[in-house]
């Protein structure tokens, strides 16, 4: 659709159920970002909404582990989503959340409305039930070992080890999360999208009038869900979180959170609607809407089959284009929050976005280098090295170099003022760059609006190279040396540098519209040092030659980018092993907790009777004969103590005279290897069988009590 008279921009609606990583970033909503960025500058009417999906499973899920409550949980995470996207530059109109009021009613409207129309089945179902809690299970709750590669923990709808998508029906011996008791089978009646009558909609629709301008993977996968026969999909569930099924008789139950989560924009259209005075109906009713999805490659199927059924139903417009990514991977692996391999949007920020480490620059060269290697047409992969590299060989020594040395040169050799411009003593090369500037004009708007970010980007750094070269033929300092007269430039050397500079000086201020879309807070540091407002950076205003007017004066160059420095790189390298451990080990522990039964019950009394006193190890020796055991001298305060531990093969004796540990002091004495014990050391074993000391948080005086 060309020349659409508004634009309404979607990004997909995160999860508010814990933060996400730059691999999110790149795929929905960095794009879309530079994509709306482009359209303001072009002047288009143009709405970017988004906001947090809060609810599902996966929200309930989150809850269940941090021990609280969903709406905790989403007012939580919706709060760190809505703040690392701002920090990041995302420039959405509005970030709402599929909580709010107007969502309810929103959702609830849209289906009332297909189900009074008679599009949707009622059917009554069987469904997992778990009988000691009380309810039944989304897939999500069901747990078992994978039919596929034996993982013991895969869910009921995906093994996340292999990948597998499953139904619960397919896990080996599966079992409730929330009682750990196998589920049973209950009746249960819930509502269908019978997605299969559409079919011939879907085939038309996206096979045919999308086949060429939608990207080919998308397209790829429409075609094989199409193909493989479209079933009826359940749009309820038995759940107590989400949005309620507003039909008499439904208690209890909700509408799925796919079905929901994408009306999502909708609602959020309506927020920002509200907010603005505006009418939002013509953004999702009237045909000369450009409605456009962006989305990472695991939501295709819900944006271009589901969702546009809904739509049509409804009486909406259909999306324009759905431009999916695929995946970024990291240093070589999945990119994975679980699993602690990956970088997070909040680390980030916390690691090179505060003021002190480089602030708006260091989001630009976040933005710089995610675009560069954007998982456009196939999965790509983010290295710490190649940010580094590519900050430090494109931004720094390409873009920047070429601004700061326009700047700095137009101060020594043209008082700080853009100069004149003589068109009697153009040459070839002066009319190669000037054709070369529109030239890019052009090239980078097809670029963008055909969803080639990666392209646009490399062509907006191919003309600031173009730059650097132009300058460095024509080489204005050389000719300020060469014909003086009295130390003074030649009125004709001038006339030269002054064109030269003059070009330079248009180009940089190019350079600023071209790059805004991607690096807005580059664009304007260069509007500040160019002393012009941001109303310069209006794409109308590119490829042309007056952007600077001759005589003004400008500000000495700011530097626009720092070096990433080699600690930098392997410190961030590091980092993401030691998650990546600690992760390990934690998921071992529990594991192995869940494996260790706990013993019988004790009452207080029981507990009572054992007396534990902290102590300091003040000698330590091997027991000779004996592989395993350390004799210790243990200062109790009181008085002084031999015990006798297992843990030689654990510590040298050097390494633990001067610990604090706690120690059982009223264990009746045994003797070991002849030598008697009088009390016994705690400890903690890890999942690897590594001990650690049970000690105290602080040094505390020895004798103290324990309890
Ligand atoms: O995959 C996800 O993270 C979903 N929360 C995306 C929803 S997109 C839209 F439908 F709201
Ligand atoms: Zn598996």
């Amino acid at each position: 659709m060309n020349n659409p008279k508004r634009y309404l921009i979607t990004s997909a609606l995160p999860y508010a159920n814990g933060p996400k990583h730059i691999g999110h970033l790149a795929g929905a909503y960095l794009p879309a970002d530079i994509y709306v960025r482009y359209l303001r500058a072009q002047k288009r009417d143009v709405v970017y909404v988004c906001g947090s999906d809060e609810h599902g499973a996966a929200i309930t899920i989150q809850a269940m582990k941090e021990n609280t409550t969903p709406k905790e949980i989403v007012d939580k995470y919706h709060a760190m989503l809505k703040s690392n996207m701002a920090d990041l530059g995302i420039s959405f109109d509005i970030y709402h959340r599929t909580t709010a009021p107007i969502h309810t009613e929103t959702a609830q409207e849209f289906f009332t409305a297909l189900n009074d129309k008679g599009e949707l089945e009622q059917k009554e179902t069987e469904q997992y039930f778990d009988e000691e809690a009380q309810t039944f299970l989304a897939d999500r709750y069901i747990v078992g070992t994978c039919p596929v590669c034996g993982n013991e923990n895969a869910y009921g709808d995906q093994c996340e080890k292999c990948g597998t998508s499953l139904s619960p029906e397919q896990l080996i011996n599966p079992h409730s999360t929330l009682s750990g008791k196998p589920p049973v089978k209950k009746k249960t009646t819930h509502w269908f999208l019978p997605l299969n009558k559409h079919e011939e909609f879907l085939r038309k629709w996206i096979l045919q009038e999308h086949k060429q301008d939608w990207k080919p993977n998308v397209v790829g996968q429409c075609k094989g869900w199409i193909e493989a026969g479209l079933q009826p999909r359940a749009v309820t569930r038995d759940l107590n979180w989400g949005v309620p099924v507003p039909i008499r008789g439904a208690e209890g139950k909700v509408l799925y959170v796919w079905f929901d989560a994408p009306i999502g924009y909708i609602s959020a259209t309506r927020q920002w609607a509200l907010d603005h005075k505006k009418d939002w109906k013509p953004y999702w009713y009237d045909n000369d809407t450009k409605l456009v999805h962006f989305i990472g490659k695991d939501n295709i199927v819900f944006h271009c089959i589901i969702f546009p059924v809904m739509l049509q139903l409804h009486g909406n417009i259909l999306p324009d284009n759905v431009p999916s990514n695929e995946f970024m991977n990291l240093e070589g692996d999945k990119m994975s929050t679980s699993r602690g391999w990956s970088i997070e949007m909040n680390e980030y920020i916390e690691d090179f976005v505060k003021p002190e480490n480089g602030g708006g620059q260091m989001v630009d060269a976040l933005r710089y280098y995610l675009t560069s290697i954007a998982p456009e047409n196939k999965d790509s992969e983010f290295i710490w090295k190649g940010f580094q590299d590519a900050v430090n060989s494109e931004l720094v020594a390409i873009f920047g170099n070429f601004i700061n040395r326009s700047f700095v040169l137009m101060h020594k050799l043209c008082k700080g003022k853009v100069p004149a411009f003589y068109n009697e003593i153009i040459d070839d090369k002066d009319k190669e760059m000037v054709k070369r500037i529109a030239d890019a004009k052009l090239k980078i708007e097809d670029c963008i609006e055909h969803y080639r970010f990666r392209e646009a980007l490399f062509e907006v750094i191919d003309l600031a190279r173009a730059g650097n070269k132009y300058m460095q033929e024509k080489e204005p300092w050389i000719v300020a040396r060469q014909a003086t007269k009295e130390g003074i430039p030649t009125p004709e050397a001038q006339a030269q540098i002054d064109n030269c500079m003059h070009i330079c000086l248009q180009l940089c201020a190019n350079l600023a519209i071209f790059i805004n879309p991607f690096l807005p807070n580059t664009a304007k540091k260069m509007c500040y040092m160019m002393k012009v407002v941001e109303k310069m950076l209006d794409w109308e205003n590119a490829g042309t030659m007056k952007l600077l007017s001759i005589g003004y004066s400008l500000r000495e160059p700011q530097l626009l980018f720092r070096k990433i420095e080699d600690t930098e790189v392997s410190a961030q390298i590091e980092k993401l092993k030691q998650k990546t451990t600690q992760i390990k080990s934690m998921t071992e522990n529990i594991e192995s907790l869940e494996k260790s039964p706990l013993k019988p019950e004790i009452i207080f009394d029981d507990f009572a009777k054992i007396d534990l006193k902290v102590g300091t190890i003040t000698a330590a020796e091997k027991v000779e004969k004996a592989d395993k055991l350390l004799k210790l001298e243990v200062d109790m305060g009181f008085e002084k103590r031999t015990i006798v531990s297992g843990i030689a093969m654990h510590f040298a004796p050097a390494d633990i005279i001067g610990k604090q540990v706690t120690v059982v002091a009223n264990l009746a004495p045994r003797k070991m290897r002849g030598i008697e014990s009088n009390g016994m050391i705690l400890m903690a074993e890890d999942a690897n069988g590594k001990l650690i000391f049970i000690n105290p948080d602080e040094a505390v005086s020895n004798g103290s009590v324990v309890s």
